[in-house]
């Protein structure tokens, strides 16, 4: 399915077809996914990003972007998934700054726009698996991670990237809460640099061809498809090179239940539910869960000989 924009429908078409809708609805239409697709193009933002598009291979439905716009974890918004779009707009993000520091050759600092402007945009379409059992498709715009690795010539004795969410109080309203606030602020996330490397490792600057919404992370994020959701660390304001496993926000907040890797993996429950099946938004059934979400083929060797259910 190729990304729709506001051009593909006029406005009568869409009276015209919304009309039509209501009558079939109650007729019990509600799945016909053409007149879905045209429900969800009323919500299509116009596209501003220039990008070299995904081809879909696996033919992946996608959600629609009302459905990825509206139900978000941005903790230092609210822990209310719905209501994290409704706060996001105290997220300045122009200026924004990103610091690069750590291992490298020559640690430093660079406006994300500069940053981004160095690159090729990609559209790459997703699975995207959320810790707590949800999921859903996303049509994520981006760069590749490993091409920023290769850039900033990082040191030898690096081995692992560690990246932090931006830690401003006036722009994010849970981070002024002190000891009140749902997590150890600032958000902190990494990877192994072979996973960080591998060509699935994305810098999202946005979805369906448009710049990232507030609440989906802007300015700029990762995404890591065949990890959970909580890996996905959103307005990143730095990236460092390191030579030790970096402990992440909720590996420090519940050891027990959140690991360092937080690979998507069916057999191996979360203590207090199982993870072998999910639920995409939008659709009535549960599906079942894949083994690294679907991506087993592109990121298994990455995990030879280690005891999955050790290293959660
Ligand atoms: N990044 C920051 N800074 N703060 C957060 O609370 N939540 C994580 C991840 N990145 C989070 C974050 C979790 S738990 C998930 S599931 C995804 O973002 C949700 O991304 P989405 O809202 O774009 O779907």
């Amino acid at each position: 399915m190729r990304p729709l924009n506001e051009n593909d429908v006029t406005a009568e078409e869409l009276f015209v077809n919304r009309r039509k809708f209501l009558k079939l609805g109650a007729a019990g239409l509600v799945a016909n996914s053409a007149v879905m697709d045209l429900l969800a193009k009323e919500f299509m933002p116009k596209a501003n990003l220039q990008y070299v598009k995904d081809s879909n291979p696996e033919q992946l439905v996608l959600n629609s972007f009302e459905q990825i716009t509206s139900y978000n974890n941005f903790y230092e918004f609210t822990t209310s998934k719905e209501g994290v779009k409704y706060l996001a707009h105290t997220l300045k993000t122009d200026p924004w700054s990103i610091e690069i520091d750590g291992l490298v050759e020559k640690p430093f600092v660079i406006d994300v726009q500069d940053l981004i402007k160095k690159y090729t945009l990609q559209e790459r379409i997703y699975r995207f698996r959320c810790v707590e059992g949800w999921s859903m498709v996303v049509p994520w715009v981006g760069f590749e991670l490993s091409q920023l690795i290769k850039d900033v010539k990082v040191l030898s004795k690096a081995k692992y990237i560690r990246f932090e969410t931006k830690y401003d109080d006036e722009m994010f309203p849970d981070q002024s809460r002190g000891l009140f606030a749902a997590l150890d602020y600032p958000y902190a996330e990494g990877l192994r640099l072979d996973e960080a490397m591998n060509p699935l490792s994305l810098m999202a600057v946005g979805l369906y061809g448009k710049t990232l919404e507030n609440q989906n992370g802007a300015p700029l994020r990762l995404v890591v498809p065949w990890k959970y959701g909580f890996k996905s660390i959103k307005s990143i304001s730095k990236i460092s090179f390191v030579e030790k496993e970096p402990l992440n926000s909720w590996q420090k907040s519940n050891p027990n239940e959140y690991g360092f890797f937080a690979n998507v993996n069916p057999e191996v429950d979360h203590p207090r539910w199982s993870q072998k099946r999910e639920r995409v938004l939008g659709q009535l059934f549960k599906q079942r869960t894949l083994m690294f979400n679907g991506y087993e083929k592109e990121v298994a060797h990455l995990y030879k000989n280690m005891d999955l259910t050790r290293y959660f």
